[in-house]
């Protein structure tokens, strides 16, 4: 059966905006049953600058403290060698680099140009390769920018080039807030994969307007097979405002199961598991499929 490789990134993309202090092993926890549900890659911290991030501070503890899973690779996100290196303290096995397709993004969420940033990320590419990690590289605003509104897909092809040339393994497309329609969808990627494999794209979508699931099945179709989703829908990004979390998890497998793909994925238990970290963060379910889930 054709499959679809998922990327869980509620642990990361999910808990960094939340407005109250997560308990750790809250944190721990919730990648613990995330493994538990068959997701092998999940991004469980960010080394960013606390002052910047403070949800995300204890990164290297959610890191070292969790019981890991044979299989299942634990990744963060490191904007720069400070941050890989402490990544590379607490047993990352993967790491990702991110920057933008927009200037005014990439300058307000990391603060320096996206030519400084890819000059940024060499070294960190270079450290990683030397220690044997796979190194994921973002683009964020592809399919619009808070501050510059629609993004020319030219602008997209053209960062994810330069990321692909730098030495990352797989590009991540991040619709950042959710603007985006299947039309610009597929002329987005039409674009990019004539610099990047599409075999090392993957999806990234918040859902912000609702457009997640239709845009995944486009690009679905154009057969982009990497994924980027977060359970219970949990989320948003603290330089974009407005934008809310990426598309529920439990939403995307309920989708790929229907159209036949394999996920490796429990439905049943990755919604409990979306129950009970909206339980624990006293949030409503953003997943549909979570609510609906007991008139199956
Ligand atoms: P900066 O201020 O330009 O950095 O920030 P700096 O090198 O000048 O250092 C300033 C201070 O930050 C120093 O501390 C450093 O030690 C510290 P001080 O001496 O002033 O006390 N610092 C760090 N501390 C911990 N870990 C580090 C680190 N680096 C510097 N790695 C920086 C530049 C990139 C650090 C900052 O802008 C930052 O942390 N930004 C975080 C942005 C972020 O996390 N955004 C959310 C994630 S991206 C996202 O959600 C989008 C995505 O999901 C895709 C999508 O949806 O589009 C991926
Ligand atoms: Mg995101």
């Amino acid at each position: 059966m054709d499959s679809v490789r998922l990327v869980e990134m509620g642990p990361r993309d999910g808990l960094q905006n939340e407005p109250a202090r997560v308990p750790t092993n809250i944190k721990i926890g919730l990648v613990e049953r995330l493994a538990d549900c068959g997701l092998t890659h999940i991004e469980a911290a960010s080394f960013v600058s606390p002052r910047w991030v403070p949800q995300m501070a204890d990164g290297g503890e959610v890191l070292t403290g969790i019981h890991r899973k044979d299989g299942v690779v634990y990744s963060a996100l490191t904007p720069n060698l400070q941050g890989l290196k402490v990544a590379l303290a607490a047993g990352a096995d993967e790491v990702a680099v991110f920057t933008a397709a927009s200037e005014s993004f990439c300058q307000r969420n990391i603060n320096c140009s996206v030519a400084q940033s890819l000059e940024r990320f060499t070294p960190v590419l270079q450290l990683a390769r030397e220690r044997g990690l796979r190194v994921r590289g973002y683009v964020s605003t592809v399919l619009g920018c808070p501050y510059e509104g629609d993004i020319a897909p030219a602008a997209v092809a053209r960062v994810a080039g330069a990321l692909y040339r730098l030495g990352c393994d797989e590009i991540s497309l991040g619709d950042t807030i959710g603007t985006g329609t299947p039309k610009k969808a597929i002329a987005m990627l039409s674009a990019v994969r004539q610099e990047v494999p599409l075999a090392r794209l993957a999806a990234h979508f918040h859902d912000t307007y609702g457009q997640a699931l239709a845009n995944l099945y486009a690009v679905l179709e154009q057969g982009l097979r990497i994924i980027d989703s977060s359970v219970a829908g949990l989320g948003g990004c603290p330089y974009a405002k407005g934008a809310t979390g990426n598309v529920a998890t439990e939403d995307v497998v309920y989708l790929l199961h229907g159209l036949g793909l394999n996920t490796g994925v429990n439905l049943d238990q990755l919604v409990h598991t979306g129950r009970w970290i909206s339980l624990q963060l006293g949030r409503e379910n953003g997943s549909k499929t979570g609510l609906a889930w007991d008139n199956h």
